[in-house]
């Protein structure tokens, strides 16, 4: 199942669980903490009194009272000292402690905020990144929708190496819409030009061959080609996986994915078609043909479509790296 990367104030979410970035006393404090305390009222930190604290790294659950989220998950995350003392294992060891103890009380959706990031100082490039493969990883086993809370946009800086690659390739590669149109319009005006100087040269050719014509309008539907899902089978079967598989690689809902294979003439959305063509480690080429059964191109006026050709030339196929990238440049994500 899939994981969404949003923008929103996590004490409104109405997910099974809200986790909250604590402190080891569970008592309280500022930041998202404050949020989700003042948020659910005094009965949270009478249960919480009653916990004995947490441990960095590990997580603890209580109601959510009048949160609209039935429960929260209270982890702690580590103070950053600079990243040689351990932060990231105990950065991912909250997010899994959490997670591990939201799939024990039946929690099919899971808010998380960026944990770490803020009182604890965590650089917040690095912190998504934990956080990203920390929950993607899991997503692989688990069935459950994770949503990973950015509350700021500016709190969120493209300032790593990473982004500064992408950013640079997306440079080099971005067409800008309106160059194309003007060189578009530059054409089709010398075409005229070209006409009314010259004679144009009319010339009969015999029809080139063909196959035969069909007699009927049911025998060339008949003819179809291979559509967008019949086409995912059979990739998913030469792939050597299982649709269980492609469809959590692909960041897409079960659901969906059923909607898909049982209607051969379904067609996705291009972030759909795109996350498939990712989690089948499709070449740019057959990326384009799966993604030209869905009507759909890639082009180089699309930042989305460019950083997806980023990610696929560098043989990177994780799509939830690749969220992150598109998350960063504001573009819509693959799958759900
Ligand atoms: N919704 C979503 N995210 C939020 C919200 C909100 N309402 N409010 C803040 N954030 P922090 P930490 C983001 O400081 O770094 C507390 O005092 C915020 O922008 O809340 O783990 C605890 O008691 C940031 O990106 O948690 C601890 O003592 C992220 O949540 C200490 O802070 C985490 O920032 C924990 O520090």
């Amino acid at each position: 199942m899939p994981l969404y990367i949003v923008r929103n104030d996590i004490t409104t979410m109405k997910v099974d669980a809200i986790v909250n970035a604590a402190n080891e006393s569970l008592l309280g404090g500022g930041g998202v903490d404050g949020a989700i305390h003042r948020a659910a009222g005094p009965k949270l930190l009478e249960e919480c009194r009653t916990l004995g604290g947490c441990r960095t790294g590990q997580a603890k659950l209580t109601r959510g009272y009048r949160l609209p989220a039935k429960y929260v998950i209270h982890t702690v995350g580590p103070v950053w000292r600079g990243g040689s003392h351990g932060e990231q294992e105990l950065l991912t060891g909250a997010y899994r402690s959490s997670l591990k103890l939201a799939l024990a009380h039946g929690c099919e959706t899971v808010a998380f905020p960026l944990i770490s990031s803020g009182v604890y100082g965590y650089p917040k490039d690095q912190a998504l990144k934990v956080a990203v493969d920390a929950i993607g990883d899991f997503l692989l086993k688990y069935d459950m929708t994770v949503y990973l809370v950015i509350f700021h946009r500016a709190a969120y800086t493209i300032g790593s190496k990473f982004f500064a690659d992408i950013a640079a390739y997306i440079d080099d590669n971005y067409v800008p819409e309106c160059t194309d149109v003007q060189k578009e319009q530059n054409r089709y005006a010398a075409a005229f030009e070209t006409a009314a100087t010259e004679p144009v040269e009319w010339e009969l050719r015999a029809p080139a061959p063909c196959a035969a014509v069909p007699d009927s309008l049911e025998e060339s539907l008949g003819q179809l080609d291979e559509s967008f899902s019949q086409m995912l089978l059979r990739k998913i079967d030469e792939a050597g996986i299982t649709h269980a598989q492609c469809y959590k690689k692909a960041n897409i809902d079960r659901k969906l994915f059923s909607e898909i294979r049982s209607n051969v003439h379904y067609k996705p959305s291009k972030p759909t078609a795109v996350a498939f063509a990712v989690a089948l480690e499709l070449s740019l080429e057959e990326a384009g043909e799966l993604l030209e059964k869905a009507g759909f191109t890639f082009s180089h006026t699309s930042k989305f479509d460019i950083i997806v050709e980023y990610f696929i030339a560098h043989g990177n196929y994780n799509i939830f790296e690749i969220n992150e990238a598109l998350f960063a440049f504001d573009q819509s994500l693959l799958g759900g």
